[in-house]
């Protein structure tokens, strides 16, 4: 059977039966080149993908049935505003939101790159409000701490982000506390409530639809509580909104039924996917963290991959490279679990968001052209910090029964500029364990001497295929280039599965199902209508 219908399928199937059986070991005994051969960088990025199952050939054939899938043409459509989110009738344009300035691109007869920097100005001058101490509360007090309610996309890129580049912080401005808040049954907000002040609060509902549930219920919080906590002043509710809320949002009608009124909108558009917004408005908080100008440094590092992406030639290309690579473990070694090991605390959120961005994009069994699809398409993916993940989950990696394919992530550069040389060993301790676990888990035990006398418990089978991605170091410029490569990959991926990346219509029934069931959680009488089960639990709670 014919994997994708294409010819480079044929001969891919044909050809892992020979390098998909060999241990990576092997590889590197017959060709002690493999890292010259078979890493490629890009500004100031390597992907180092010798400690895969895969040779040149491998590289060539991948490349061949990328052709065969038409990426070329997806890759001019997906840039050019084409409406290939065809279930919700629109383009899918994150990478307008990074295009410089002098560029332009008609939609609807706008040009939305100029769209794209209106909105970014404004956000630079409520950026500057903040971080002049000019936005000012209640009581007359400047903001000095902002609360982002969001989930999903509206939550995890500016989380992440603002996290990776902490230390971007620009020391002359008014210092900004950030906090993220998303949890639906309130535990995020009501712990953090009690530790701010509500006058120097304010928060920022981010929610491309402004619409989901789990954020409008915590900013119904917020409000009660700013409302509480001004309650002998009795200051008019559209005064008290005024001053301690931001909407973020694709909607700016709900925002106004909310009571945000416009002059604390910031926009985008149905055209920026959720999980693809941290480089809208919706990177707010990020802006807020790092200065408006490394914001913008974050845009045109993912730029830069843009253009690297869309120019390069496939055998070249990283995102290509690191998406072809994945489709040879998924669809042809059959390895179904990918785990994100970051080698650097900063990073410590990137897991949870490329989950985000890889399950909810490319999690679906039907393709584009409404078939179910007889191929596996994304893997399970986890991660965590990897050398935390080194006393947890690693005997599964090392040890257990599963093949696992896994990124590590690191910096080859950091603390130049410290006093401490504690700190700058703590960089080399980092990194040599970075190498030396993706070393054990390519190479297995094979990299020890008299391994075969050890008792089998103690041996270490290798094959697990390692891909290992160096930044020089960690920038807002390379940060973007590292989540822009993500999100092409993801991209390459969805069309050679030939399905959507960009609609997420798995996670809708369990929206309304939750919404049936809250009268009968209120009113356990009205349970008669629910399943076995459900109903038990819900008897269950109520006794
Ligand atoms: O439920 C899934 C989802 O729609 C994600 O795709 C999205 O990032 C998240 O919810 C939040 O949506 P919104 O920004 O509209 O609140």
């Amino acid at each position: 059977m014919n994997l994708f219908k294409k010819e480079a399928g044929t001969d891919l199937q044909e050809h892992s039966l020979t390098v998909g059986k060999q241990h990576i070991s092997n590889l590197f005994k017959q060709n002690p080149n493999r890292f010259e051969e078979l890493s490629f960088s890009f500004g100031d990025m390597l992907l180092d993908f010798s400690k895969q199952r895969v040779t040149k050939k491998t590289i060539k054939l991948l490349s061949t049935l990328a052709e065969q899938c038409d990426l070329k043409k997806w890759i001019n459509d997906l840039y050019s505003g084409v409406k290939i989110n065809t279930s919700e009738d629109r383009p899918a344009l994150h990478t307008a939101l990074r295009s410089p300035r002098t560029l332009s691109l008609q939609l609807n007869n706008e040009d939305v790159i100029q769209q794209v920097h209106e909105n970014l100005d404004r956000m630079e001058t409520l950026v500057e409000k903040f971080h002049s101490g000019q936005w000012l509360g209640y009581t007359g007090s400047p903001i000095n701490t902002v609360v982002n309610i969001g989930v999903g996309g509206s939550d995890l890129g500016p989380f992440m982000t603002s996290k990776a580049l902490t230390e971007f912080t620009p020391s002359s401005k008014n210092k900004i506390e950030l906090h993220f808040v998303s949890s639906m049954d309130g535990s995020h907000l009501s712990n953090l409530l009690e530790t701010l002040d509500p006058c120097r609060t304010l928060f920022i509902i981010s929610s491309k639809s402004f619409s989901t549930i789990d954020t409008l219920a915590n900013a119904a919080n917020a409000r009660e509580w700013i409302k509480q906590a001004d309650q002998h002043a009795n200051t008019p509710e559209e005064l008290l909104i005024k001053q301690h809320f931001i909407g973020v949002s694709a909607s700016p009608e709900k925002m106004i039924q909310w009571g945000i009124p416009s002059s604390n909108h910031l926009y985008f558009w149905d055209w920026t996917g959720g999980r693809y917004s941290l480089w809208s408005t919706i990177g707010l908080p990020i802006a807020l963290r790092i200065g408006m100008q490394n914001f913008r440094e974050l845009l045109a590092g993912a730029h830069e991959m843009d253009n690297h992406f869309k120019e390069s030639p496939f055998d070249q290309n990283l995102p290509v490279l690191l998406a072809m690579i994945g489709i040879w473990n998924i669809n042809f070694l059959g390895i179904t679990a990918h785990a994100i090991l970051p080698y650097d605390g900063r990073l410590s959120h990137l897991p949870s968001y490329l989950e985000q961005l890889e399950m909810e994009s490319n999690g679906k069994c039907i393709s584009r052209q409404n078939e179910t699809l007889n191929f596996n398409t994304c893997p399970i993916l986890w991660g965590e910090i990897g050398t935390n993940a080194q006393h947890a989950f690693y005997q599964l990696l090392h040890q257990g029964t599963l093949p696992v394919m896994c990124d590590f992530i690191a910096c080859s550069k950091r603390y130049e500029n410290s006093n401490s040389n504690e700190l700058k060993r703590q960089h080399q301790l980092n990194l040599s364990n970075c190498l030396a676990q993706s070393q054990i888990l390519a190479l297995g035990d094979s990299v020890i001497e008299n391994a075969e006398n050890s008792p089998l418990y103690k041996r270490y089978r290798g094959n697990q295929p390692c891909t290992t991605i160096l930044l020089e170091r960690l920038t807002p410029h390379t940060f973007g280039m590292l989540i822009a490569l993500y999100e092409h990959k993801v991209f390459v991926q969805s069309v050679i599965w030939d399905i959507n990346p960009f609609d997420q219509w798995g996670v809708e029934l369990g929206k309304t199902i939750a919404t049936n069931l809250l009268p009968a959680i209120e009113d356990p009488s009205r349970i008669n209508e629910l399943d076995n089960s459900t109903r038990g639990l819900i008897s269950h709670i109520h006794r």
